[in-house]
């Protein structure tokens, strides 16, 4: 009798290469910021569950462009990179750590998502006026967050129409973004929603 494929163990086990780096990536981050006392050298991954997440909200806006303020060492551009090669799409994500750049060139290389990945070095304040106006249909941030109000006139600059904004740690560490919080939430011209998924994911879509 032939072997149904829904009872080989061999295609029960499979894991990609993606899915294998994302599960250690996950270990990794967690033990690694257990034990380093120096924040610059946590790693500060999202949960899993804000990868799901951010792969949902990109195939829901059918986003092809997606910019990411924050890289580390890429967890979180593996998710939205998963996510826009099903759509043909691109994610553009920004580090100004050496050492982390290195770690995340290393995993999208790793996992085979360097195609759909560009990796731009340095200062998000310095880079986000050098990008393209209106040039994002998602972006998501997750960076220093006490540059978010400076940030915001740029980064507002590059959202597409109907665009989504993404903003990670916005119940962890509220209180240190309240005032830009309101102020956008004020703001006619978007719609936010506060998301306990993770961290607290701030939704912002540009109307
Ligand atoms: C919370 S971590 C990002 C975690 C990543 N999104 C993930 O989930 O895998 C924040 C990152 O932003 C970077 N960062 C902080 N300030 C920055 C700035 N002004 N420009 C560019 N990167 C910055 C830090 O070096 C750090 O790696």
């Amino acid at each position: 009798m032939a072997e149904s494929k829904y009872h080989s163990a061999s295609w029960a086990e499979e894991v990609t290469p993606l899915e294998q780096l994302k599960r250690e990536l996950e270990l990794f981050g967690e033990q690694n910021d257990r034990v380093q006392p120096d924040r610059a050298s946590k790693m500060l991954n999202i949960t899993s569950d804000t990868g799901q997440l951010l792969a949902v909200l990109v195939q829901t806006r059918g986003a092809q462009t997606v910019l990411e303020i924050g890289t580390s060492n890429g967890y979180s551009t593996l998710w939205l990179a998963e996510a826009v090669r099903r759509l043909e799409g691109h994610v553009t994500t920004i580090e100004r750590d050496d050492e982390k750049r290195i770690l995340a060139h290393d995993n999208f290389q790793r996992a085979g998502m360097e195609p759909w990945i560009t990796l731009l070095a340095g200062d998000a304040g310095a880079l986000l006026p050098t990008l393209p106006q209106a040039g994002y249909q998602l972006i998501f941030l997750d960076s220093d967050r006490q540059y978010y109000r400076v940030w915001w006139p740029q980064i507002r600059r590059l959202l597409a129409p109907r665009g989504l904004l993404v903003v990670d740690n916005a119940i962890s560490h509220r209180s240190e973004m309240m005032e830009w919080m309101n102020d956008v939430a004020q703001d006619p011209a978007f719609v936010t929603s506060l998301v306990p998924v993770g961290k607290g994911e701030w939704l912002v879509v540009c109307l």
